[in-house]
């Protein structure tokens, strides 16, 4: 789990994964309904240098100790996810990368990037557009409206083989490749088929302030006080 943001667009005086939530921080949210899941054998999160102590403490209050390990991440989210992935010592066969700027993940989601990865090398939740899609040059002057069809918001989790996430990853690093997503290296190196499942609206990503105040009122309305995320996602 890349947790290892400063979070400045939000701009809290704490890195954003540690942000209370509902009794929460924000990263324990994001991860409880992988811990949920049967076939997690193990669950790594990226921390800030300097706040291991801090995320680790949390994790290990949430889950008990050892269960989820801590390491330093690195200075953008790709290389955050190259030390997660370094720091695995199952063999697991996929990983699932997920935000912890998205807390509200559920469990059906999960399900459905480990359903598609029984036949890709990889896969990524997908949300249609809603709005007309416009191109603007520098003065903001609309230039053109872009076809909608085919394209897709995608979300986390990003599920991948290991052995691909991991030639991935030493390719990117070898090459000086940097991504906007998990998968895009999967794309970029042709490591094979990037499967797309139905996102969820609800799994958004906190950026903003607002993002904080909606997910906030969501978790209220949803009772995730005592910890049940929803599991019919
Ligand atoms: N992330 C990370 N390591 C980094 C940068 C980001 O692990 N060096 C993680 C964040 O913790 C977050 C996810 O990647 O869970 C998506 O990043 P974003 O939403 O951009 O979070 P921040 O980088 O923390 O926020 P900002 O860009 O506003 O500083
Ligand atoms: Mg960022």
């Amino acid at each position: 789990m890349p947790a290892a943001g400063g979070g400045v667009r939000l701009g809290a005086e704490l890195p954003k994964a540690l942000v209370q939530i509902a009794g929460a921080p924000m990263f324990v949210h994001a991860a409880r309904p992988f811990l949920r899941n049967a076939q997690c054998v193990e669950a790594v999160v990226t921390a800030p240098a300097g706040w291991e102590p801090r995320f680790q403490q949390a994790a290990d209050r949430e889950w008990g100790k050892e269960r989820v390990r801590v390491v330093t991440g690195g200075a953008v989210r790709q290389e955050s996810v190259a030390c997660a992935l370094a720091a695995l010592i199952s063999d697991a066969e996929f990983v699932l990368i997920h935000d912890a700027a998205r807390p509200l993940v559920g469990e059906a989601l999960i399900g459905r990037v480990l359903a598609a990865l029984a036949d890709a090398a990889a896969a990524v939740p997908a949300l249609p557009l809603a709005d007309t899609l416009k191109r603007t040059d520098e003065q903001k002057t609309v230039v053109e409206t872009v076809e909608r069809a085919g394209l897709v918001a995608v979300q986390t989790p990003q599920g991948i083989r290991r052995a691909a996430a991991e030639e991935a990853q030493r390719r990117a690093r070898a090459e000086g490749f940097e991504g906007t997503d998990d998968v895009s290296l999967i794309e970029h190196f042709a490591l094979g088929t990037v499967k797309a499942v139905a996102g969820d609206p609800r799994n958004f990503k906190i950026t903003t302030t607002e993002d904080l105040t909606l997910a906030r009122k969501l978790m209220e309305l949803n009772g995730q006080c005592a910890g049940a995320s929803g599991k019919n996602r």
